[in-house]
């Protein structure tokens, strides 16, 4: 029988991590983590309780009210997928919207919250045969995960990517609003003062630029299949 680890993929937005993490997560039968997704519930749940907007955040209301809010992943038959579900609701396909997106990154700062949010990602990793992407995973979240991964790639490749994806999605967007929204979280991520976004001393940096998804699994596999 093989041995069922926990592989952290962390790295800046759009280069490909949730793509890679879902494949690999197929191939290797093992559940699969989209920490951002709850990130971004989390937004949803702050905009539609009035908590927070463009020009203010009460984190504090926020934080009280971290026990009425349930984040988890439920299995929609419908289309085979795992989805990002909200007390109960699936929240799927409304937390890409550029809404979302401006002010997840504000959310994501606040220490109490994120502390929340570790302990929902240890408790639904808390079985072996794991991947979870984000930000913070081998370095916070499960910083002795057997395996992790940094991945990164060009800005001007992430944003043309990202603005494909939501171009697909049906959301109304130009790709300057997609190329600002991802230098804004960049900042946000790298230079907050909780759980930043940084290599762990003991990550395989990967530069996605300069290859096919096809050949991007090829590699993560090559380092993860002598661990198993
Ligand atoms: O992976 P994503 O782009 O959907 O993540 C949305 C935001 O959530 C990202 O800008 C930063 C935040 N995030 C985080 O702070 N820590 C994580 N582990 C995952 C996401």
């Amino acid at each position: 029988m093989s041995n069922k680890i926990i592989i952290a993929i962390d790295g800046t937005s759009s280069t490909g991590k949730s793509t890679l993490a879902k494949r690999l997560a197929k191939k290797l039968k093992y559940l699969y983590i989209d920490s951002g997704a709850m990130y971004r519930a989390l937004t949803l749940y702050a905009i539609q309780n009035k908590y927070i907007s463009k020009s203010h955040f009460d984190s504090q209301k926020l934080i009280e009210d971290i026990p009425n809010i349930h984040i988890d992943f439920q299995y929609n038959q419908q289309n085979n997928k795992y989805e990002v579900h909200l007390n109960n609701n699936s929240v799927e396909k409304h937390i890409r919207s550029l809404k979302v997106s401006n002010l997840v990154s504000q959310i994501a700062t606040v220490g109490e919250l994120r502390k929340h949010m570790v302990k929902v990602q240890h408790f639904l990793g808390s079985k072996n045969g794991v991947i979870m992407d984000g930000r913070d995973i081998g370095t916070v979240v499960f910083p002795n995960a057997e395996i992790k991964f940094y991945l990164d790639a060009s800005l001007e490749l992430r944003a043309k990517r990202r603005y494909k994806e939501l171009i697909e999605a049906n959301y109304k967007i130009s790709f300057d609003e997609v190329l600002s929204n991802i230098k804004l979280r960049d900042n946000q991520d790298i230079n907050r003062k909780n759980s930043p976004l940084k290599i762990a001393p003991d990550s395989i940096v990967i530069k996605t630029d300069s290859f096919t998804l096809d050949e991007l699994e090829e590699k993560l596999l090559s380092y993860i299949s002598p661990k198993l």
